[in-house]
């Protein structure tokens, strides 16, 4: 039987390879028995007004200590013998960092007959948080959140003094209705007893509306047996008990019926963003005539597009335009409804998970990147990669031996395209045993990994969870007992590239420390070898005879969690490992690890970089790359990048200078291909295809300096990298739904990816301000006060890349086969003014490699250029041990060329015929080479300036 179900599924990835992906895998909501439970029961309530769930107004206390509220909510099942049936569910609210809201509401104690022979814990799970949150806020047990104050009325007090004001306020037509208000900062809330309903509100402005729609529905505990008298007027049973879905009838379902769902109401917006991973557009569709959206780590080979199927990787976080959010803290099987109104302005959401707790933190803030930042801070800021790992990425399935690898690598060399790892996929190893080299082909690791290093090159190897059975790494998972069960309790097996396989279980602590011990021992190399890093792929987890490609339900975890639970953060659990493992490895030379996840949930940006998985060399996903893309930068994720030139089949020429056109913006720049593609590593390109793709990878080496400050930028305040340009710009309602044209983070750059065939023109739409074409800093003015449409011409060579006025771009422009041997090179400033004269740019250094910056080992500046020729330098921080750093870590930090793009309206400025030094405030002449080109100002420095210095520079 698990044969037959292993040849059906070789046969369904075999029928992949040359179609899209299987839809019929998946389930669609109505085959999913608590996702279409839960859309027939919202439709019935629509339309009966009714309402089970109150907040017991005697229950209501507040722990003043730790400025948490708790109640009761009640579900009253009506009984026509007038026997209601009342559940509990303890309720409890509180403030979470300044702007934020948190509540959960769990399940009262669930027992279950002694002889259920449960192998699972029957509690709701409700510790997903202790994976998304950020440690600083994870050793926080809710009720210890600190909140700086919290204002707390009950009816009494509301009727005394903030009854009138109240009542009139919210228009109530029931003034009986008891209401808890409560008060943080600008952030308010009120409390709906009856029904249930929470109004949140940023200083006094309603922005969001909890259970406006009365969709809150919590399937409680109950046996098969007593189900019938447990079921409401609205509820339908489908498939409580049973799943009777093709791929997974075979789910036990051991708790029966447990979801949990809610409806949220986004008040003044149309436009809602998030819950990546979706193959769709930036701006979220509205889902009232289709699927919701779904969020299933899930392996997707050829994913369809513009579908709100779920992919590898899950973020439960939605903002709107509005500067609203919601963290739905939950791992399981989450399905999201998304209902535009344009007439109400309203964006009415309504969320439902298989099981676990509602989990939920609003943010309310007054832009959207500080909902991001917020939304960071809680989960965790992305960590701050190597530099080399924003370089360019050479990978293929599969480069074939050790001298493939260094024939690619001296390949590179030879036709001067830069890059900074090699990738080894899935055939380096011995059999698909991982933690092992296949030994006729990578005899020697150690050289392979030496050879590299001399250019400052890193080596990825692909690492997978799943372990073939029988073999020294898969024995001792089994004898340390820390593989993940079936629902008997037995080591669960399944099928993926090895066949039989059993899969680590990273949900537990110790079966953390063993998957890091394999690492240990794999990674055991020279102290001076730290350029080995690790690919986690197949997390989701990927099993080939698995209901939806993905695991049973029904396994279980350490502690008896079930997967169902746990779900989409497995994938978190296994590249957290993963990170600390290489982390501490590399501990002695103080390097910073480099991790590419496949699957990912909320808070996988602290360790983890992803892609966009397993798409298709053509232009529709090329296109969608960059909604992709935008989505996770959005969420919290940015550090994400699509196969370039598209995973499967084999791309055209104009496919793929187009690709690496509009790659080259994506955070995560890798060229990967399936093993059936022909090769493409750029050399072997014929011309003009070769030089097209070695100046794009170029531009961007040369454009690291900047780039490097977003990454910078985004570790520490969340910021998108790749940015939609509603960030910029939101005072243009137009742009919410732009997604084919971004921001690179704040530096002015603003890019249109050509991403259809012979398409020799393109439109752009600019908001008003000069623009500087890149390439040739040509600008054009938009003079008025509105968004600005324009044909760029797009041949081959050319991407549409601009340069907002205002703005500093810091970059190199020597060719240097790797990052690394840039680190010597000075800065070029390209300083690109507005209608002032005025322009502002970013320059953050550190060494690139190490967890120096983490101690201060960093310099970060703000140029500012004034009146059109007066250029400061102000560091912002400069290490207090600079001398002694200096030249071993932040090497250069010398601007060599500064370059004034010109404009029509510098006429009016005063421009300078000679290059002075401001020192006391008297002028000095400072040697320096001027010259014009285009009438752009070229001044060359001679010595040049260093920018952990303060000066000001006439031009
Ligand atoms: C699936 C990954 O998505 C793909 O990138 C990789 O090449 C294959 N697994 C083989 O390891």
């Amino acid at each position: 039987m698990v044969l037959l179900k292993w040849l059906l599924c070789q046969l369904v990835l075999f029928t992949a390879l040359s179609h899209a992906f299987t839809d019929y895998l998946l389930k669609k909501c109505a085959q999913s028995g608590f996702c279409h439970r839960n859309r027939v029961y919202a439709e019935n309530i629509t339309k009966s007004h009714r309402s089970y769930y109150k907040l017991d107004t005697g229950s209501i206390a507040h722990d003043p200590l730790q400025n948490v509220l708790h109640a009761t909510l009640v579900k009253t099942i009506p009984r026509l013998d007038g026997d209601d049936i009342a559940i509990e569910f303890p309720f409890s609210l509180s403030f979470l960092q300044d702007h934020s809201v948190r509540f959960v509401i769990d399940e009262k104690e669930r027992t279950v007959a002694n002889n259920s022979g449960l192998s699972i814990s029957p509690q709701r799970y409700n510790k997903t948080w202790q994976y998304a949150f950020d440690e600083k806020f994870r050793n926080k047990v809710l009720n210890k959140t600190n909140s700086p104050e919290l204002h707390f009325f009950k009816q009494e007090h509301i009727a005394n003094s903030l009854w009138s004001k109240l009542s009139s306020f919210l228009s109530l037509s029931n003034s009986t209705r008891d209401i808890v208000h409560l008060q943080n900062g600008n952030i308010s809330l009120d409390i709906f007893t009856e029904p249930f309903q929470l109004k949140i509100y940023l200083q006094n402005t309603l922005k969001l509306i909890v259970n406006e729609r009365s969709f809150l529905n919590i399937e409680h505990h109950r046996t098969k047996q007593e189900n019938f008298a447990h079921i409401l007027p609205e509820e339908i049973t489908f498939n409580m008990f049973k799943d009777d879905f093709l791929y997974s009838k075979q789910d036990t379902l051991p708790l029966g019926p447990e979801s949990i769902a809610l409806d949220f109401s986004f008040v003044e917006s149309t436009d809602v963003y998030g819950i990546p991973e979706h193959a769709t557009s930036l701006r979220l569709l509205d889902t009232s005539q289709s699927e919701p959206y779904r969020l299933f780590n899930v392996d997707v080979f050829e994913y369809n597009i513009g579908t709100t199927q779920p992919m590898y990787g899950s973020i439960p976080f939605m903002f709107s335009s509005s500067a609203t959010s919601i963290f739905w803290v939950n791992a399981a099987d989450t399905w999201v409804d998304i209902k535009y109104d344009a007439q109400l302005n309203k964006t009415m959401t309504h969320w439902v998970s298989e099981n676990g707790v509602i989990d939920v933190v609003v943010s309310l803030e007054q832009d959207i990147p500080t909902i991001i930042n917020r939304f960071t801070d809680l989960t965790g800021r992305p960590f701050l990669p190597p530099i080399s790992s924003i370089g360019y990425h050479q990978c293929r399935w599969n480069y074939n031996d050790e001298m493939d690898v260094l024939s690619v690598d001296s390949q590179m060399d030879a036709h001067r395209i830069p890059y900074d790892f090699i990738w080894l996929d899935l055939e380096y190893t011995n059999d698909k045993k991982y933690f092992t080299w296949k030994s006729n082909s990578f005899p020697n690791p150690k050289r392979l990994l030496s050879k590299l290093k001399k250019l400052g090159r890193n080596l990825v190897v692909l690492i997978d969870p799943h372990l073939k059975k029988d073999y020294e790494v898969s024995d001792r998972v089994i004898s340390e007992n820390v593989a993940v069960k079936d629902h008997n309790g037995n080591n669960y097996i399944g099928h993926c590239w090895p066949g039989n396989s059993i899969w680590i279980d990273t949900m537990s602590n110790y079966g953390q420390e063993i998957w890091k011990s394999f690492f240990k021992k794999f990674m055991n190399l020279p102290v001076n070898l730290t350029n080995l890093f690790i690919w986690n792929d197949m997390n989701e987890p990927s099993i080939f005879d698995g209901p939806e490609t993905t695991a049973p339900k029904d396994l279980i975890h350490d502690n008896h969690i079930e997967e169902r639970s746990v779900h989409n953060v497995y994938g978190l659990s296994v590249h957290e490992a993963t990170y600390d493992a290489i982390k501490s490895i590399y501990s002695s030379s103080d390097k910073r690890p480099f991790l590419l996840t496949r699957a990912f949930f909320a808070g996988s940006q602290r360790t983890a970089a992803t892609w966009t998985g397993d798409n298709m060399a053509n232009w529709d996903y090329l296109k969608i790359s960059i909604p992709m893309v935008l989505s996770n930068n959005v969420a919290g994720m940015p550090f994400i990048g699509a196969d370039i030139a598209g995973f499967a089949g084999d791309p055209t020429p104009e496919l793929i200078a187009r690709w690496y056109q509009a790659g080259l913006w994506y955070p995560f720049f890798r060229a990967h291909a399936h093993i059936d593609t022909k090769r493409r590593e750029p050399y072997l390109f014929n011309e003009p295809l070769k030089s097209i793709v070695r100046d794009t990878i170029q531009l961007r080496y040369f454009l690291l300096p900047t780039l490097y400050t977003l990454f910078h930028k985004a570790s520490t305040t969340g910021f998108p990298i790749m940015s939609p340009m509603f960030i910029e710009h939101p005072e243009f309602p137009e742009l919410y739904g732009i997604d084919d044209q971004f921001y690179w983070g704040d530096s002015g750059l603003l890019v249109k990816p050509v991403t259809a065939r012979d398409q020799l023109e393109t439109e752009m739409i600019f908001p008003p301000g000069i623009f500087y074409d890149f390439a040739s800093l040509n600008s054009f003015i938009n003079d008025g006060t509105d968004l600005m449409k324009k044909n760029i011409t797009t041949p081959l060579d050319k991407i549409p890349l601009f340069i907002e006025g205002g703005h500093i771009i810091a970059m190199r422009e020597k060719y240097r086969r790797s990052s690394k041997l840039m680190k010597n090179d000075p800065y070029i400033i390209v300083i690109a003014p507005d209608a002032e004269g005025r322009a502002v740019g970013d320059l953050y250094v550190d060494d690139g490699e190490s967890f120096g910056y983490q101690r201060g080992e960093y310099v970060k500046t703000q140029l500012v250029l004034e009146n059109g020729h007066i250029l400061k330098n102000d560091p912002i921080h400069i290490p207090e041990n600079l001398v002694d750093i200096h030249s071993d870590t932040l090497r250069n930090t010398n601007i060599e060329k500064i370059i004034i793009a010109k404009n029509e309206l510098q006429q009016n400025l005063k421009l300078k015929s000679y290059v002075a030094v401001k020192q006391d405030g008297k002028e000095y002449s400072f040697p320096s080479k001027l010259s014009y080109e285009n009438d752009h100002k070229i001044v060359i420095l001679n010595p040049k300036l260093d920018i952990t210095e303060s000066w000001e520079l006439i031009i």
